[in-house]
């Protein structure tokens, strides 16, 4: 490894990556140790805010765009050329962990701030960037945030989008926009030389092979639909059983069948019904309208073109008494990342004598719809017992900070180091 690049990576420090994650734990905290800080929350301005104090205090430029991407930047010597970006997410699920994201946004703080001590210039500007709503657990659908910076998806189809609550959206981000005046305004769509993202595996294999470092090589597919079963409201103490149109009765009959639709004798099939909204929602009143998610995942893409044609006849074909509307909300086909860049992310675990492997990600990232507009890559390191979305979620300090020596010596390759430009 040069010496320059080997300075950088020196200077990651494993303390301070760990106290900001700490710090940034305290926002949003609930018991169990976990993190609710939902997208454009109060939660989440305050982490945005605690970002770009740290950030200004490096002196890099800070911006925003519509959507409420956070962008935070370090000159390139080349005032020309697109930056080499990372980053992650900010917001967590409403009962989720201390790592999901926001480890991939503070290893991208840590590796700029240890370049940047180390004196490194490189050609192309670093940029790091905190994505808004990728999790989707306030706003629905995920990956939000990315889907709308890469042109994937536009701003206006997610602007009426609810919480549970009824707050639209489109308040929530203007709230979130004005809490940051001082941040410049940057265009979606901007132009990217190459994206790595670092985050925890999210499953069980890194720690069960006592390895460090995943080198993810894509992402697998995924279908997301809304669900809603229409019936009518009635007495639940005099109305006769053959008399109702019980939504929720049906409901559970279309989940029954969607459960038969997606089983799968080699468990590779991801299937799951995570919300379910039931109305009137009272213990004696029949249900007169239901509305359940459905996240189905394979990383075939035969498999989940097929499996995302099948999941509403499926529904049709229970549901006997009341009517039926299924809305697709995500549509994502497998992606795999730029070879490389996933040579590229093994080089430097190599050179830094870390245990690693290649393998894919079960899990959705903001990498997936980068992928799609410039060479993307991203690092795993492992999580305990593979936990996320839960309170428990739990990482070493060690393995966090051997994620962020990792992506630092990645974007110094990527980056083109002042010598070779
Ligand atoms: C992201 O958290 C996902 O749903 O995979
Ligand atoms: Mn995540
Ligand atoms: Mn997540």
């Amino acid at each position: 490894m040069r010496a320059d690049v080997q300075d950088a990576v020196n200077r990651v420090d494993q303390q301070r990556l760990w106290r900001r994650l700490t710090e940034m734990a305290g926002i949003g905290a609930i018991p169990g140790g976990g993190v609710n800080r939902a997208a454009f929350s109060k939660e989440d301005i305050a982490a945005r805010k605690l970002l770009v104090s740290w950030a200004r205090a490096r002196n890099f430029t800070v911006a925003v765009d519509a959507i409420g991407n956070l962008f935070i930047r370090r000159a390139g010597t080349d005032p020309r050329a697109a930056p080499v970006m990372t980053g992650s997410h900010m917001d967590s699920q409403p009962r989720g962990g201390r790592f999901d994201g926001i480890y991939g946004v503070l290893a991208g703080l840590e590796a700029i701030e240890a370049i940047e001590q180390a004196g490194v210039k490189t050609r192309r500007p670093l940029e790091l960037v905190a994505w808004s709503n990728e999790e989707g657990g306030r706003f629905a659908p995920c990956t939000m945030g990315s889907a709308v910076y890469t042109g994937a998806r536009r701003l206006t189809e997610f602007l009426e989008v609810t919480d549970n609550d009824g707050v639209a959206l489109e308040d929530a981000l203007a709230r979130t926009l004005a809490a940051l005046p001082a941040a410049e305004q940057r265009a979606l769509k901007a132009p990217a030389a190459a994206y790595i993202e670092a985050h925890i595996e999210q499953g069980p294999l890194l720690e069960r092979e006592g390895r460090t470092i995943g080198v993810v090589t894509g992402i697998q597919g995924l279908r997301w639909f809304n669900v809603e079963i229409f019936g009518e409201t009635a007495h639940a103490g005099t109305t006769p059983l053959a008399a109702r149109k019980d939504a929720l009765r049906e409901a559970i009959a279309a989940i029954g069948a969607l459960h038969e639709l997606t089983r799968d004798a080699s468990d590779t099939l991801r299937f799951t019904i995570g919300r379910v909204l039931v109305t009137p929602n009272s213990p004696n009143s029949v249900p007169s309208h239901v509305m359940f998610s459905v996240d189905v995942r394979h990383p075939v893409a035969a498999t989940i073109a097929r499996l995302g044609e099948a999941i509403e006849p499926a529904v049709r074909k229970a549901v006997t008494h009341c009517s039926v509307k299924v809305t697709p909300t995500l549509r994502d086909d497998p992606c795999a990342f730029d070879p490389a860049v996933v040579d590229c992310v093994e080089r430097a675990a190599q050179s830094l004598k870390l245990a690693h492997r290649r393998m894919p990600s079960g899990a959705s990232h903001d990498a997936m719809y980068l992928a799609r507009v410039c060479p993307t890559g991203m690092i795993f390191v492992p999580c305990e017992r593979g936990i996320s979305h839960n309170e428990a979620e739990n990482a070493r300090p060690g393995d966090l900070a051997a994620g962020a020596r990792v992506l630092t010596a990645a974007l110094l390759e990527l980056a083109g180091q002042n010598r070779d430009s």
